[in-house]
């Protein structure tokens, strides 16, 4: 499977984001994921498509866009036209999931389906042949800078051991170290806030963060 590192820019600095986003691509980074929180599937409100699109217009990696939204099917579209390749929604959420399946693929993207920490991976299984990848998360969504939860990595390996193929991404609380955990129990795409951006220098921790996951 190939390794992608793909950094949150909820961590990165709001004033300057196309400088963030040059330092990812300087780095390397495979992925950029967006957060997108509405203040009622999580407490927190980020940013919408608006601010998407034009991060999208100075900024040529692939856009991961995170929805933690109640009602994902209601803005694929929204988020398709802002530049997201990758769209992924919560099978907590109200929206029917196949449903939001059909309609992210009919936008050109490509669908995902992220799990809360407290959600049995099997809940993915019914989509997982329609899915390019699917979401472990590591922390409750909402906040950036939580402690990673390794007590999820059994749904790494169970999911892996399912989908052998399957992109796996994992998110909330990953660094150098937990990154390796994370890499052992089967993911292989690695979403990184805190750590990349409340780091001394991103671009190297990028890098860091590629050779701990077993790419370089
Ligand atoms: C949390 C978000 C994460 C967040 C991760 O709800 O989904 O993507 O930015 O932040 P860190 O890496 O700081 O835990
Ligand atoms: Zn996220």
């Amino acid at each position: 499977m190939e390794i992608k590192i793909s950094p949150s820019m909820l961590a990165s600095d709001y004033a300057n984001l196309e400088a963030e986003l040059k330092k990812c691509e300087t780095a390397g980074a495979e992925l950029i994921h967006l957060d997108v929180m509405d203040g009622h599937f999580v407490p927190n409100i980020s940013i919408g498509a608006p601010v998407i699109k034009a991060m999208k217009s100075v900024c040529s990696v692939p856009f991961d866009v995170h929805l933690m939204i109640s009602d994902p099917l209601k803005y694929i579209e929204a988020f398709a036209d802002a530049g997201a390749d990758i769209i992924t929604f919560h099978i907590e959420s109200e929206s029917d999931a196949d449903k939001t399946i059909d309609k992210i693929i009919a936008c050109g993207c490509k669908p995902a389906i992220a799990v809360k920490p407290g959600t049995d991976v099997e809940a993915v299984y019914p989509y997982a042949d329609r899915l390019s990848m699917a979401l472990v998360m590591t922390v409750e969504p909402g906040f950036g800078g939580q402690s990673f939860m390794a007590d999820m990595m059994p749904k790494i390996e169970k999911l892996r051991a399912e989908y052998p193929d399957l992109d796996i991404q994992v998110d909330g609380g990953v660094n150098a170290e937990t990154i390796k955990l994370c890499a052992a129990a089967g993911a292989n795409v690695f979403v990184a806030g805190s750590a990349v951006f409340k780091s001394e220098n991103p671009a190297e921790t990028i890098l860091l963060l590629k050779k701990n996951a077993g790419k370089l």
